[in-house]
């Protein structure tokens, strides 16, 4: 049994990176290839144990949703056709796991966002894990470090990365203590956004938590943070506070951020040089188009 049935992917926000795109289709169905990044990511949820995403999603944003229904016609038509691959394609979102959604109504924060899939949960829930869709972690499996080592240390379990100094201003960074495994720090603290100078370590989180199941009771207390929303670091931090034990997993991999056209565009050409139908000609035309030619 794994320490998490229940994923919660918060998919509300207002993707404002994206427009004019964003003003009809959802960040989160942007295709990597040919695949939406919230299809890969609610793989990775499946592969690490999780029978049930919720998918926290805004009013208009129904398609995100609908992305894992099964769509008998269209089936129907392929097999006809006798189209096996695109069957098994069409076939692979709605056999992953459970989907449920969950409405947040304003964008008021990642941590509010979170909160709005508690009633989604059951009695069994102990703990779940959240993934940003925006933030794609590879290779995939981090997941069920974290998991190994809720099991071990109880508590919540959150994913860093170790970051070179100077770049480390873009992150939410962890204030750590060793715990005698170099992969695994307990957290004392964190900080938004630090000066290099000011950053108490080089772990800056990355969007996979395993949270205790506290954190919803943590969401109520707190008050809106950087931006006037409510914050899922500020929770975390208030959890800290209190004693309740935080682990990081240090993640030694990469990563794209999804959630902006720079970071989408090299995902994309990442994984489609990977691609047996796309890779070898778009290697070419990378060569040939960066020599000028
Ligand atoms: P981001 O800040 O990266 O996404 O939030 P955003 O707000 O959609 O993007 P920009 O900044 O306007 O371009 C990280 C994740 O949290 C979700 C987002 O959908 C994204 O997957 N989120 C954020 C919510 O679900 N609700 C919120 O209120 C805020």
């Amino acid at each position: 049994m794994s320490a998490f049935q229940t994923a919660i992917v918060p998919a509300a926000g207002l993707g404002t990176r994206f427009l004019p795109t964003t003003k009809a289709v959802p960040k989160e169905l942007l295709p990597v290839v040919d695949t939406p990044g919230i299809e890969l990511v609610a793989t990775e949820a499946a592969e690490a144990g999780a029978t049930k995403l919720v998918i926290v999603t805004s009013p208009g944003k129904d398609a995100v949703a609908e992305y894992f229904r099964p769509q008998p016609e269209l089936e129907a038509t392929l097999e006809e056709r006798g189209k096996a691959d695109l069957l098994a394609k069409v076939r692979r979102a709605p056999n992953l796991l459970t989907v449920e959604t969950a409405i947040q109504d304003k964008a008021l924060g990642l941590g509010h966002a979170v909160a709005c899939a508690e009633g989604n949960l059951t009695g069994a829930d102990d703990a779940v894990a959240v993934l940003l869709p925006d933030d794609l972690v590879l290779p995939t499996g981090v997941l069920s470090k974290m998991a190994a080592v809720r099991e071990k240390l109880g508590g919540s379990v959150l994913c860093a990365f170790d970051i070179p100094k100077e770049q480390i201003s873009a992150y939410g960074v962890f204030d750590v203590k060793d715990t005698g495994d170099d992969d695994v720090k307990q957290v004392v603290g964190m900080v938004e956004k630090p000066k290099p100078e000011d950053a108490p370590s080089t772990f800056a989180a990355a969007g996979r938590y395993l949270l205790d199941r506290s954190i919803f009771d943590a969401l109520k207390r707190i008050t809106p943070g950087a931006g006037g929303e409510l914050q899922l670091t500020d929770a975390i931090a208030l959890l800290i506070n209190e004693g309740h034990p935080v682990h990081v997993v240090v993640h030694r991999g990469g990563r794209h951020d999804l959630g902006n056209p720079g970071g989408f565009l090299k995902a994309a050409v990442d994984f489609a040089l990977e691609h047996p139908d796309y890779g070898p000609e778009l290697g070419e035309w990378l060569r040939a188009r960066l020599a000028g030619s």
